[in-house]
């Protein structure tokens, strides 16, 4: 078994950065295009990606890849010739129209996911010794934020099958000092809130989720985004929403909006553009009330996140698509194990994750067929870091090994998709 003082070789897949792998590797619209609260069918075989030999298609096909259309290209050109390029109007249209979009009241936009669970976090005031949980496969970003703000990271266990925090665990794991939990919800499908929400009962824990894999999915019929205290999102490079960077919260409570607004711009009440566009004699006064951070959006990002969101359901379709095609084709081959989409919930499947005991096998061969695919996470309770705390998460140690996140982005063509079938069918599971 590869232990943590194995280092894990980090190869950046094909077209995209994505740093978090351990890979072997326009006004007229509608805000949020249309997007609508009702949660879609979830058969959408008349979506059909890209047809096979289109333009850009990659020999080499890598694990996920942005979706980047002239749209967003004219709209960050149209910023850049604007004279206003920091965080102001269109930062503000993107906040109003993802609220819009999550059905929720308050967006705070950001430069990360990472921002967003370390203010999160920050706002709930947390002393030394305070404790919150947080599950063991996700990215560091997750655990650090926690840790970021003083406070520890308990590790939870994963549920088998979803891969996301196992409420069981979270149960076990919770003591007088647990002040909230950190649910990912893991490849976009939605953690099981509601038994997180039983585990807690009426203690004074917060339900803060971290929603970088799942924006645009659905939880017993709700979009992710308005269902917790604070939901915690990442428009990161390979997103199902990309900015390029960036990050927001969506939160109902308006104090929180607030403060966090003052959070991500310095700990200053009122930010540049706030003062420019709003106020007439003291645009140039301002007050620090708090100890803030430089965490903010700008309207470059912005820009491109507003056309993002409008394609967002679309793109997410195709995404789903892919995911109906790698589940037909697999279903037969025993020696995967696909995975699952719980009947109450619609997952943004950013990530397509099997599971099968030829893990380093596999990926060697499709690696040997220009296909990277992913390892999506190693326990972050086994990594260097964190190790000397003795987490223990069984489930999470032995599935790790088994883990291989498939080719899943919205542009992938038929042909590709055919590609990373045939290849992982024709592997030699038998080892003969
Ligand atoms: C589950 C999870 N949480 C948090 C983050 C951090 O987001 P960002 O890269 O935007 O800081 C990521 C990004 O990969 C993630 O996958």
């Amino acid at each position: 078994m590869a232990g943590a003082s194995e280092p894990i070789r980090t190869i950046t897949p094909g077209a995209d950065d994505a740093p978090r792998d351990i890979a072997v590797d326009a006004d007229s619209n509608p805000p949020g295009g249309g997007g609508s609260q009702d949660m879609p069918l979830k058969k959408l075989a008349h979506i059909h990606p890209r047809g096979a030999g289109a333009p850009g298609e990659l020999d080499q096909i890598p694990v996920f890849r942005p979706s980047i259309t002239q749209e967003e290209i004219d709209a960050v050109t149209e910023v850049m010739r604007s004279g206003w390029l920091g965080l102001g109007p269109v930062t503000e249209k993107f906040e109003n129209e993802l609220a819009e979009f999550l059905g929720v009241d308050h967006v705070i936009a950001l430069n990360s996911g990472t921002a967003a669970l370390h203010l999160a976090i920050r706002l709930l005031d947390l002393n030394p010794g305070d404790e919150v949980i947080v599950p063991s496969i996700t990215f560091i970003s997750t655990a650090h934020a926690v840790e970021y703000c003083g406070a520890r990271a308990v590790f939870a266990d994963v549920c088998e099958d979803t891969l996301c925090i196992s409420p069981d665990d979270v149960r076990r794991k919770i003591t007088k000092k647990t002040r909230a939990i950190l649910p990912v919800h893991y490849g976009g499908h939605p953690a099981d809130l509601d038994a997180l929400r039983a585990a807690i009962a009426d203690r004074p824990i917060t339900l803060v989720e971290d929603a970088a894999h799942a924006c645009g999915a659905y939880y017993k019929g709700k979009r992710v985004g308005g269902l917790s205290p604070m939901t915690c999102f990442s428009f990161h490079a390979v997103k199902n929403l990309t900015c390029g960077e960036g990050g927001a919260i969506s939160t109902h409570n308006a104090a929180w909006a607030k403060k966090l607004r003052e959070l991500r711009w310095m700990g200053i009440s009122k930010d540049t553009y706030e003062r420019t566009a709003k106020e007439s004699v003291y645009a140039w006064q301002y007050w620090v009330h708090d100890l803030g951070f430089k965490y903010h959006m700008h309207d470059l990002a912005a820009a491109m996140g507003r056309v993002q969101l409008r394609r967002l359901d679309e793109n997410n379709a195709k995404r789903r698509r892919i995911a109906e095609r790698y589940n037909d084709a697999f279903s037969g081959a025993a020696w995967i194990e696909t995975p699952p989409e719980h009947d109450d919930v619609f997952s943004s499947w950013h990530i397509y994750p099997i599971k099968t005991l030829e893990r380093d096998r596999l990926i060697a061969h499709l690696k040997a067929n220009g296909i990277a695919p992913g390892v999506h996470y190693y326990p972050l309770h086994m990594h260097p870091y964190y190790a000397d705390r003795g987490a223990k998460c069984p489930i999470a140690e032995e599935l790790w090994k088994r883990m291989i996140s498939l080719p899943m982005f919205p542009d992938m063509s038929d042909a590709q998709v055919d590609r990373v079938i045939q290849t992982v069918l024709a592997f030699d599971a038998a080892g003969s």
